[in-house]
């Protein structure tokens, strides 16, 4: 009866520890090694993970952490096709420790979109530092009271009413557009699965002018300090 209990303890605990791991990877990772495997990734995605090329390489900063797994993930089995993301996505050299402190490192980093207020006695360097981690997406052509009705309707409530994602959907609020617009193609020409409704998803429902101004409208709440 006792051994008994004990068993049903022992195995609610690990449920527990196994559903927090799933939700908050975040807390049980090693930031310090996550930064070192972050090292090669900056070439591409910047110091900060803000991306760069002007949205060909993307901002990753700050994004929900169960998407980024997910996608690492499709990367490394070469099932979301990128060339440039392979090298560093190897099998044999991105064991799943290496992946999932990654992960925690880059969701941890955050960006602002405030300029800083300097003090006269702020170094150049102090305020070249403080400024790499602002990120403002310059407003985006389209009509966006349009982009607001289609968004609200049909976006939100998987990507959040603030765009800034949840769960394991996505943030697209302080995501370069040119990249956003190219992953919408991307879904559209069934190159992505986007979500289970029809094979495109949700997004082959709207012509690009709608989609565009869905972008207009995103570039247009991006919160004033966050
Ligand atoms: C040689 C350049 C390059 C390197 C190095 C690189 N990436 Fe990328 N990464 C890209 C490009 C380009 C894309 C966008 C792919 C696309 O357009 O679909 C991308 C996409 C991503 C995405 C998906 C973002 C999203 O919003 O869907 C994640 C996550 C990511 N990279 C993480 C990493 C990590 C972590 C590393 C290091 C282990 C890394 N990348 C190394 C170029 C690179
Ligand atoms: C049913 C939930 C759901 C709805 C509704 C939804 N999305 Fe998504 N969206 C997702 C998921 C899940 C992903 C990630 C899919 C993957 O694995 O590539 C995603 C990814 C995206 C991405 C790519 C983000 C990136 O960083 O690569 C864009 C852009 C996007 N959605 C735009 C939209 C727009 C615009 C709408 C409204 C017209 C919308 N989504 C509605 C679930 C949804």
């Amino acid at each position: 009866m006792i051994r008994n209990r004990r068993l049903r303890l022992m195995a609610s605990c690990s449920a527990f520890i196994l559903s927090s791991f799933a939700s908050l990877p975040t807390a049980a990772q090693d930031a310090e090694n996550g930064k070192e495997v972050y090292g090669p990734c900056a070439a591409c995605h910047g110091d900060l993970g803000q991306g760069g090329k002007k949205g060909e390489y993307p901002r990753i900063a700050g994004q929900r952490p169960s998407y980024l797994e997910q996608q690492l993930r499709l990367f490394r089995d070469r099932k979301r096709i990128n060339f440039p993301m392979f090298p560093t996505t190897e099998h044999r050299d991105f064991p799943d420790k290496d992946l999932l402190d990654v992960v925690a490192y880059v969701a941890s980093i955050k960006l602002s979109t405030k300029v800083p207020e300097f003090k006269d006695t702020d170094d150049a360097l102090t305020r070249l530092l403080a400024m790499e981690k602002v990120m403002i997406i310059p407003r985006a052509e389209g009509d966006v009271e349009k982009g607001k009705v289609h968004y609200h309707e049909h976006c939100q409530n998987c990507h959040a009413k603030d765009g800034m994602g949840r769960s394991d959907f996505p943030m697209l609020v302080g995501q370069y557009t040119n990249y956003l617009m190219k992953q919408m193609k991307a879904y559209r020409a069934k190159e992505r699965p986007h979500d289970e409704d029809a094979p495109g998803g949700i997004l082959e429902r709207f012509s690009e002018e709608d989609l565009q101004d869905i972008l207009a409208y995103l570039t247009s709440i991006q919160p004033k300090d966050n």
